[in-house]
């Protein structure tokens, strides 16, 4: 069972379990299913904002069903009156799941009008044949009332090269692509005007650059009601720390701020007690709350604030927020970004072969060519770094040429080709690297090689 929260409880009785060739391929899938109380905490949000229509069918979606609890638990929410008039699809690209899910739903709600279909929604959303499919890029044929989803979160260098690069020309998307933001684009096109979207995504387009265009393309597409910033909650595998989005279609024009809500784990006295994370976010804001394993949270409820600037990051304003803002601007010369521009270091993904500190205890006529001096958080200081005691030197193997930057060519450099040589298996185990197309020796985020040049 892919469910890995301790809030996650047992699928129900005789329900098959979908399986999976291992886990690689649920990584490649994005598969970590919805524990149950995060489902019907999505759906609860979902039909707070939603209104639904009191007479016809009532069309609910699941783009990327897995075993079926974010539609078991939709289904759970709604009114006898409504589920009656329910026309619910729900696609999976994994058959184990959709026959899972199908025999969840058939078994929890018999005689329910129900479509689980092994589809891949993207393909489907995105044809532009129009030889009547489900939806066409141009128009729509059908549009929902209700749409749930935990689409796949998978990054890129788990999707592959070739993939990614085509989801990016298709999407027209720059930088890193993840699979959940194509789903985004889709729902937009199939949810009704003022139908109801409840997802849950990675929290990391909240504040990355690579989520600029995530943030900008879903305030354009949707009116957004309220977002959860879940952090460090655990709700699911910890790689993937979750936010939840409840938004209705263009429909829905409103000039409301957006509900901007996040819980993330603190040392403090706690005040409150909950039963668990999702229970704690009905404390009121500011609250310091105590769920039964001992973790402490900090609950903050305001609006979404992101600068004026529809690719400007999210974060959660409220009255305490904003007034110590204004006094840390009132007391501030200059923001680093004004001083010079702000970025990450590189990132080797194999610091162990990369990076060392004792690359001068090898005999001189084995060390390799490629050493760079690095500024690390131990020598870093105001205007150039400190002399440390033991200095760290990376292994580079990038270089800039009038063409951009290129990995080096290793016949050139001998020692370093035998040093890398002999880790060649340890580095080769980074298969993202190879699926990417690149060479097994590179680093994997190089940043820019001519700026050694400034380094003295
Ligand atoms: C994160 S799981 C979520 C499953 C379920 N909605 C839940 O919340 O428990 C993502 C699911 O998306 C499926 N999937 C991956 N790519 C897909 C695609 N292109 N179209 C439809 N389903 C896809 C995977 O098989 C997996 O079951």
């Amino acid at each position: 069972m892919m469910t890995m929260s301790s809030l996650s409880s047992p699928a129900p009785q005789s329900v098959p379990t979908p399986r999976y060739s291992g886990v690689r391929q649920h990584k490649a899938d994005g598969a970590v299913y919805t524990p149950r109380r995060f489902a019907e905490f999505v759906a609860e949000q979902m039909l707070a904002v939603a209104k639904l229509p009191d007479k016809g069918l009532v069309r609910v979606l699941d783009p990327a069903c897995g075993d079926g609890s974010l539609l078991h638990a939709l289904l759970d929410a709604l009114p006898e009156t409504v589920r009656e008039r329910l026309d619910i699809v729900g696609f999976d690209t994994n058959a184990g799941a959709v026959h899972c899910s199908l025999t969840r739903l058939q078994m929890a709600y018999p005689g329910l009008s129900l479509r689980i279909e092994k589809r891949d929604f993207l393909e489907c959303v995105f044809r532009t044949d129009g030889a009547g499919e489900l939806f066409s890029n141009h128009a729509p044929l059908e549009s929902f009332d209700l749409v749930i989803a935990n689409p796949p979160y998978v990054r890129t260098q788990i999707l592959g090269a070739k993939q990614a690069q085509l989801l990016s020309e298709r999407f027209g998307l720059s930088g890193r692509v993840d699979l959940y933001f194509p789903f985004l684009l889709g729902i937009s096109q199939i949810l009704a005007p003022d139908g109801v979207m409840g997802v849950i995504v990675s929290n990391r387009f909240l504040t990355t650059k690579s989520g600029q265009t995530v943030r900008r393309e879903l305030l354009k597409r949707f009116r957004i009601h309220h977002a959860w910033d879940l952090g460090d909650t655990k709700l699911f595998d910890a790689a993937v720390l979750p936010a939840v989005l409840v938004s209705t279609g263009r429909g829905f024009s409103s000039a409301e701020p957006i509900a901007f809500s996040s819980i993330y784990e603190c040392e403090e006295e706690p005040r409150e007690h909950a039963a668990d994370p999702l229970t704690a976010l009905s404390c009121s804001n500011g609250a310091i709350v105590a769920i039964p394993d001992g973790r402490r949270f900090h609950v903050l409820h305001g609006t979404l604030d992101n600068g004026g600037d529809p690719e400007g990051v999210w974060r959660v304003a409220t009255d305490t927020s904003d007034s110590w803002l204004e006094t840390v601007n009132a007391h501030t010369w200059a923001t680093f970004s004004r001083i010079g521009k702000v970025r990450v270091g590189v990132k080797t993904t194999c610091d162990k072969v990369f990076v060392r500190s004792d690359w001068d205890t090898m005999p001189e006529n084995e060390r390799p060519e490629l050493l760079r001096p690095l500024t690390t958080r131990h020598c870093a200081q105001r205007y150039k770094p400190a002399t440390a005691k033991k200095p760290k030197h990376i292994l580079y193997t990038h270089e800039a040429t009038p063409a951009g930057r290129v990995p080096v060519d290793l016949a050139r450099y001998p020692r370093s080709a035998k040093y890398l040589e002999i880790h060649r298996a340890t580095l080769e185990a980074r298969t993202y690297v190879i699926n990417a197309g690149r060479k097994w020796y590179e680093i994997w985020v190089p940043q820019a090689p001519e700026a050694w040049g400034a380094m003295n």
